[in-house]
């Protein structure tokens, strides 16, 4: 089978990497953006994941110029997803902004073609609404770095045929990423649900003075951190014991927080200027330095886990 066309609109924090991901595997990429600097910047980027990957020498026989030419950087919508079998839009996390794009592409490409959300919150079912084809639309969730970590949800909305499911865990499949399809659409799909009862309650530990944030960082990815990428939280519960957690968090359950509103240090935070690393400042402070050092220590680890534990070969069953 021919490999696949794609396009990826939107080329930031995701969708860059998930353009690398795609051309890495032989697609031919169409790769927008509304915005020029993110157009001219694409390829030094993927340049410099290509040339990581490769000082740790995972990458033997990939060669970043023949991945690079593979992508083809265009600068209007519509030729960029002219002919393309799979168009995945990666651009802001912002409804009326989603539900545009949708509506122009039905117009640009074949009934066939495939359309993917790479959102992190909302329901195709809304973002779809009043398509004329629905059912080729679907949620495709990457985590960051999408070019490394292995997880993509697949949501299906309530139209999405299982003809476009199918195409696309194949197509995801194909691309080395482990496809998980949600068994129903709910908001923040299943991840990032478990991820905002995290961050609800590590603020509301640090909001009390039981510990600092470096604290908390350093506790959790020293123990349940390192324990979660080796086993779920379920099978992890099993081996505890359900007699013994379900006494633990019978008890806990009373004691953590159940706020309904944001952590009150966020917003706070964030009126401050204090975005996190892009505005130097968040819950600590970056010099370029830093942020350059954490990021390329981050992804040398990630990848290292990764090969050690989602290899193909070694993928969890
Ligand atoms: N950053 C993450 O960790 C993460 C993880 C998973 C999913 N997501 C989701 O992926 C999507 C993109 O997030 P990101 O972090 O890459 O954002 P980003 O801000 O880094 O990049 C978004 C890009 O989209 C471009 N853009 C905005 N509107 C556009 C339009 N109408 N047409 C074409 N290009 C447009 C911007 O110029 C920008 O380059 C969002 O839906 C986000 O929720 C983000």
């Amino acid at each position: 089978m021919a490999a696949e066309r794609i396009a990826v609109l939107g080329l930031g924090t995701m969708g860059h990497g998930i353009a690398q991901i795609f051309a890495s595997t032989g697609h031919r990429v169409q790769a927008y953006d509304s915005a020029g600097p993110a157009r001219d910047s694409l390829k030094d980027r993927i340049r410099a994941n290509m040339d990581q990957k490769a000082r740790l020498g995972l990458s033997p026989g990939l060669d970043p110029d023949a991945v690079l030419d593979r992508i083809e950087i265009v600068s209007e919508l519509e030729p960029s997803v002219e002919g393309a079998d799979f168009v995945l839009e990666a651009v802001r996390e912002d409804l009326p902004t989603k539900k545009e794009l949708f509506k122009k592409l039905e117009d640009l490409v074949s009934e066939e073609t495939i359309l993917a959300s790479n959102t992190s919150t909302f329901p195709m079912t809304e973002m779809s609404r009043g398509l004329r084809h629905p059912q080729r639309t679907l949620v495709t969730h990457w985590f960051n770095p999408p070019h490394i970590i292995p997880l993509v949800e697949v949501v299906p909305g309530r139209d999405t045929s299982e003809k476009t499911v199918r195409r696309a865990m194949d197509l995801l499949d194909r691309n080395g990423k482990l496809a998980i399809r949600l068994h129903k659409e709910v908001p923040g799909f299943l991840v990032n649900r478990i991820q905002a009862a995290v961050f609800r309650e590590i603020w509301d530990l640090v909001e009390q003075g039981v510990a600092t944030p470096e604290q908390v960082d350093l506790a959790v990815s020293s123990s349940i951190g390192l324990r979660l990428a080796a086993a779920g939280p379920f099978e992890i519960a099993d081996f505890a014991g359900l007699d013994i957690t379900g006494h633990v968090f019978g008890h806990l359950l009373k004691e953590i927080s159940s706020s309904r509103s944001l952590p009150p240090a966020v917003d706070r935070l964030v009126k401050e200027g204090r975005y996190g690393v892009k505005s130097g400042r968040g819950i600590y402070d970056y010099t370029p330095e830093r942020i350059e050092e954490r990021q390329s220590r981050r992804d040398r680890l990630f990848l290292e886990l990764v090969e050690l534990l989602h290899s193909p070969t070694k993928r969890p069953e």
